[in-house]
């Protein structure tokens, strides 16, 4: 077995009717950041799990600095010097930011009269990963990216010897991001162990000097040094078969308008935004994190009231005031935070793909109707790959990238004229990304109109015939594909006076 300053031997985990974890051994390095990847319920998440003693191995054992250690619950594991920031954030969003990342450790130092000194301790551990925010502010009022970054600063507060990253940037923006990283690095120069679960191979390559790939619960490959390995190699090791293009744009037929927004005040859009999506169009709307991107699909679905504007489907003037007007005009907006909006986790697979067609579907029969939601969950299941036993497992029991395709199979079942994507391939493995890509295709070329925010800039250039770059709320310019390239994006997202360096 190779060596390595924290070590898993023959780790072994299953639920039921899952085998998440099967006879896993690898090593990490002290002074290194080792990439952990693989496809969606590969088993990374679980495994980070067990590591930070919030889950327990059925059978092997983990090694730190040469001895085994059992960790029964994650203060063990933070005992022990392991720290780790999971994929689904654990913050409690009715406490402070000051009380979050003090939360669970330093019992006994922070008495009531001491809470100032907690205060000026968590703006420096905030400013340390570069965060400019009150600590007194509620975390549930937070942007998803802002409450990330608390939880790193968290993470960083305990004196760790053994970081674990589960999809940190998934919620960043690129300025975050290359904060994040200088972390990371420095956490590397000091000598941590550090291990990184991402989807994002050009993270991968960029950051991390070690990898190793699981697949279906096992140990497939493991590298120690990254330049000896490709970012193909790895791809085809995780999926198993090649995959070449992956965004395989083909341009379509565009028909007439279906969504035609005018002039839309709504919160955190601050001036007239205006936009028209025609029916087989992909419009893509890019922007940093706090752009107003998502502030803007809620608007046009009903979720943010607004102040003036309106909103037109087919040619005509709809009075939207809630997401149901929204839905029975024909749009459906796919949110970007899917614990908070887009998923009931203690329901089934089944009940949430069929969550929003089930209204539409009101007159039938129960038998008819019992038998059709079976039916189109079966078939969501299919057409997206959701990796689940049944389709009555809870979808709360997911791996992250599952959840996200559930959220997705759940509007699909709506057949809508103005499909609205916030963030849709986040967290989702590359293989997985291509399929959901064919699918936009596909949903276009139906005669849908897509409406795909991103923040992945190859995402947008890749799938979009059209894009639209947002700074500080308000549409800023609209760009063909043609015309579009990764610079410009940039250039014209960042905000005005912040033109030097962060496009880096
Ligand atoms: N609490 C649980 N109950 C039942 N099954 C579970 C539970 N946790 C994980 N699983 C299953 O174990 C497998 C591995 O899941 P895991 O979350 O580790 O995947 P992952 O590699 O992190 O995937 P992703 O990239 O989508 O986050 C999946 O099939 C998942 O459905
Ligand atoms: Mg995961």
């Amino acid at each position: 077995m190779s060596g390595g300053f924290l070590r898993f031997e023959s780790i072994s985990k299953s639920f039921p009717g899952v085998k998440a974890l099967d006879t896993v051994s690898f090593g990490v390095e002290s002074g290194s950041v080792h990439a952990l990847v693989g496809e969606n319920g590969a088993g990374k998440s679980t495994l980070l799990k067990i590591l930070s003693g919030a889950y327990r191995q059925d059978s092997g054992s983990i090694v730190v600095a040469g001895e085994h250690v059992s960790f029964a619950s994650p203060i063990d594991a933070i005992r022990s010097g392991v720290s780790v920031i999971y994929q689904e954030l654990h913050l409690v969003p009715e406490m402070s930011i000051a009380e979050n990342i003090y939360l669970g450790h330093l019992p006994n130092r922070f008495g009531f009269l001491e809470s100032t000194v907690m205060l000026d301790l968590a703006a420096t551990q905030l400013a340390e990963v570069g965060v400019q925010v009150d600590p007194r502010e509620k975390v549930g009022r937070l942007p998803l990216a802002l409450r990330q970054m608390v939880e790193i600063a968290k993470a960083l507060t305990h004196d760790a010897r053994i970081f674990a990253f589960d999809e940190p940037t998934s919620s960043l923006s690129a300025r975050e991001v290359s904060r994040l990283f200088e972390i990371i690095e420095r956490l590397k120069e000091s000598g941590k162990a550090v291990l990184y679960v991402s989807h994002r191979m050009d993270e991968v390559f960029s950051l991390c000097n070690a990898i190793t790939v699981l697949r279906d619960g096992k140990h497939v490959f493991t590298e120690n040094d990254l330049s000896q390995t490709s970012r193909s190699e790895v791809v085809n090791l995780m999926v198993g078969r090649e995959i070449e293009d992956i965004y395989g744009y083909k341009s379509r037929l565009i028909g007439e308008p279906v969504l035609e927004v005018k002039d839309v005040v709504a919160e955190g859009i601050r001036k007239p935004a205006s936009l028209t999506v025609r029916a087989g169009e992909i419009v893509g709307i890019f922007g940093l994190v706090g752009a107003g991107r998502t502030e803007l699909l809620k608007a046009i679905f009903g979720a943010n009231r607004f102040a003036s504007g309106s909103i037109w489907i087919d040619g005509v003037k709809r009075r939207i005031e809630s997401t149901r007007d929204a839905i029975k005009a024909g749009i459906a907006l796919c949110p970007e935070d899917r614990k908070d909006e887009g998923i009931f986790a203690i329901r089934s697979v089944k009940e949430n793909n069929n969550l929003s067609a089930r209204r539409r579907n009101a007159h039938m029969g129960v038998f008819i109707k019992e038998r059709w939601e079976h039916w189109n969950a079966l078939k969501q299941v299919e057409r997206l790959r959701v990796r689940t036993p049944t389709i009555q497992q809870h979808v709360g029991n997911l791996s992250g990238g599952n959840q996200q395709k559930v959220v997705l199979g759940r509007w699909l079942s709506e057949n809508p004229r103005v499909i609205l994507l916030d963030e849709p391939t986040r967290g989702i493995d590359i293989g997985a990304k291509k399929e959901i890509y064919d699918l936009i295709y596909e949903l276009a070329e139906s005669g849908v109109g897509v409406v795909v925010v991103s923040s992945e800039l190859p995402e947008v250039l890749g799938v979009c015939d059209r894009i639209l770059v947002m700074r500080e709320g308000e549409i800023v310019r609209e760009i063909d594909r043609t015309e579009a390239n990764q610079g410009l994006l940039l250039e014209l997202a960042l905000p005005t006076g912040d033109k030097s360096g962060a496009a880096a």
